[in-house]
C-alpha cells in the first residue's frame, strides 16, 4: 500500500535464471525477480515499512545505500538475515529527493551476491522535485540505468569464483539495466537518465557517442544548485549522477549512445515520437545547498591503502567487533580522506570511499575547492592515489555505520571500519 504519509514494500530475495543472451539461461540472484529488483519509490517526510525475505540457501543482508536512517535498519554486515529467514524494517525517510539504490552488504559476501545480481534502486522525492520542471515519466523520458559488466562463460554462467579479482571483479560485457546492448526510445524533448554505477570495481567515463553536451543536475544525494554542462562524466563503483540530455536536436530516425571511453557503447537512445514545439529551458535553480566552511581544518584522516589482499582503512582490516571511532551526532566534523601514493612494491590505486546513513559535501581536492559538478551530496567519492579530499560530515542518525571502499571485493577484504555515532 501507499499513502501519502506512509508506504509498504516487500523484497525478497531469491535464486533465479535470466535469458541475458542466447543459449543457456543464466543462474542469478534478484529482489522480487530473476536478476536485480525493483525501485522503491519513497517520499521525504514517508514512514517507510518494509518486509525482508530471504529465499537464498545462504545469508544477506538489505542495505539501503544513500538513505539517512538508523544503523539497526540499514542493513550493514550486523544485519544477517538468515537463509529462509524473514526480517522487518521500520524508518522515516528525511532527506530530499536523490536516486539512491540498494543491494546485498553480506559480510564477506557482498561482492559475490551483487554480481550475481542483489541490487535495486531507491527513488526519494520530495515536494521541491515535484516542482522542478524537469522529466519525470517513467520509462518516458526518467530513465534509471544500472551499469554493470559481467563475464559469461561458455555455458553463460558468471562463474564468480572462476573470475574472481581480488581488486574487484570485472567482465567484458557491459549490462543497463541486466541488458546487454539496450537501446530505449526517446522522444524529441529532455530525457533524464539517473546512471547508477552498480559494479563491483569499474569506473566508469561516460560521455554522448556524437560528443555534444549535456547537463548534469545531481549527485549521488541529491539535486546541484544549477544544471552543470558537460560533456563527459566519471563514476565509480556506487556513485549517482543524473543527467539531462537535449534529444531535441535529433531527428526522427536517428540515434546517440551513451559510451564509455574505454570500452563500448552502454546505451543507444532511438530517437522516435516526435514532439513539435521548441524545448523549454530548464530550471535555472535545482536546489539550496547550504554554504560549506572550505578552509576548516580536519577532525580525521582516513586512509585507504593497498592492493590485493592487502587493502587496509587508517591501516587495520575490518573487524566486526571493533568501533574504529566515536563521532558526536548532529555535529558536523571534516575528514581528510587520501590514498597514498608510494612505492610500485605496495601498489596503490583509486578507491571510491563511502560512508552510511549520511550524505556528505566536498570541501576540498588536494586543496583546490570542487567543481560545480561534485559540489552536491554525496555518499561515495573516488580518491586516486595522491589524492587528499577533504569533506563536510554530519551523521543526523545514530548507531554504527560502516565506512568503506566501494570495490566490494576491497570491502569483502577488509577495507572497511565502524563509526559509532552517539
Ligand atoms: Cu553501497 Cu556499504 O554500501
Ligand atoms: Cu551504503
Ligand atoms: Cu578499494
Amino acid at each position: 500500500y501507499e499513502t501519502d504519509t506512509e508506504v509498504s514494500y516487500t523484497v525478497v530475495a531469491d535464486e533465479g535464471q535470466t535469458s541475458f543472451r542466447e543459449g543457456p539461461l543464466t543462474e542469478t540472484y534478484g529482489y522480487n525477480g530473476s536478476y536485480l529488483g525493483p525501485v522503491l519509490q519513497v517520499r521525504r517526510g514517508q514512514q517507510v515499512h518494509i518486509n525482508l525475505q530471504n529465499k537464498l540457501e545462504e545469508e544477506t543482508t538489505f542495505h539501503w545505500h544513500g538513505l539517512k536512517i538508523p544503523s539497526d535498519v540499514d542493513g550493514g554486515p550486523h544485519h544477517a538475515i538468515e537463509a529462509e529467514g524473514r526480517a522487518e524494517v521500520d524508518f522515516t525517510v528525511d532527506q530530499e529527493a536523490a536516486t539512491l539504490w540498494f543491494h546485498s552488504h553480506a559480510h564477506q559476501k557482498s561482492a559475490e551476491q551483487v554480481y550475481n545480481g542483489l541490487s535495486g534502486l531507491i527513488f526519494v522525492e520530495d515536494e521541491h522535485s515535484d516542482s522542478l520542471d524537469l522529466p519525470k515519466e517513467y520509462g518516458v523520458n526518467d530513465f534509471p540505468l544500472i551499469l554493470q559488466e559481467r563475464f559469461f562463460d561458455e555455458d553463460n554462467q558468471f562463474n564468480y569464483d572462476t573470475v574472481y579479482n581480488f581488486d574487484g571483479t570485472t567482465g567484458d560485457t557491459p549490462l543497463v539495466n541486466g541488458t546487454i546492448r539496450p537501446y530505449i526510445e526517446v522522444g524529441q524533448e529532455w530525457v533524464r537518465l539517473r546512471v547508477v554505477n552498480g559494479s563491483n570495481a569499474r569506473n566508469y567515463q561516460l560521455r554522448l557517442s556524437d560528443e555534444s553536451f549535456f547537463y548534469q543536475i545531481a549527485t549521488d544525494g541529491g539535486f546541484l544548485e544549477t544544471p552543470v554542462e558537460r560533456k563527459e562524466f566519471p563514476l565509480s563503483p556506487g556513485e549517482r549522477a543524473e543527467i539531462v540530455v537535449d534529444m531535441s536536436k535529433y531527428k526522427v530516425g536517428e540515434e546517440v549512445s551513451l559510451v564509455d571511453i574505454s570500452t563500448t557503447e552502454i546505451l543507444a537512445l532511438q530517437i522516435t515520437g516526435d514532439k513539435s514545439g521548441s524545448l523549454k529551458p530548464l530550471p535555472e535553480k535545482l536546489n539550496d545547498l547550504p554554504p560549506v566552511e572550505a578552509d576548516s581544518l580536519p577532525d580525521r584522516q582516513i586512509e585507504m591503502s593497498g592492493m590485493g589482499h592487502k587493502v587496509t582503512l587508517n591501516g587495520r582490516k575490518f573487524y566486526l567487533e571493533r568501533i574504529d571511532f566515536t563521532v558526536e551526532q548532529g555535529k558536523k566534523e571534516v575528514w581528510d580522506i587520501a590514498v597514498p601514493n608510494t612505492s610500485m612494491m605496495m601498489g596503490d590505486m583509486p578507491h571510491p570511499f563511502h560512508v552510511h546513513g549520511v550524505q556528505f559535501r566536498i570541501l576540498s581536492r588536494n586543496g583546490s575547492p570542487p567543481e560545480a559538478y561534485e559540489a552536491g551530496w554525496k555518499d561515495t567519492i573516488l580518491v586516486p592515489p595522491g589524492e587528499a579530499i577533504k569533506i563536510e560530515i554530519e551523521f543526523s542518525q545514530p548507531g554504527i555505520f560502516m565506512m568503506h571502499c566501494h570495490i566490494l571485493e576491497h570491502e569483502d577484504n577488509g577495507m572497511m571500519g565502524q563509526i559509532l555515532v552517539e
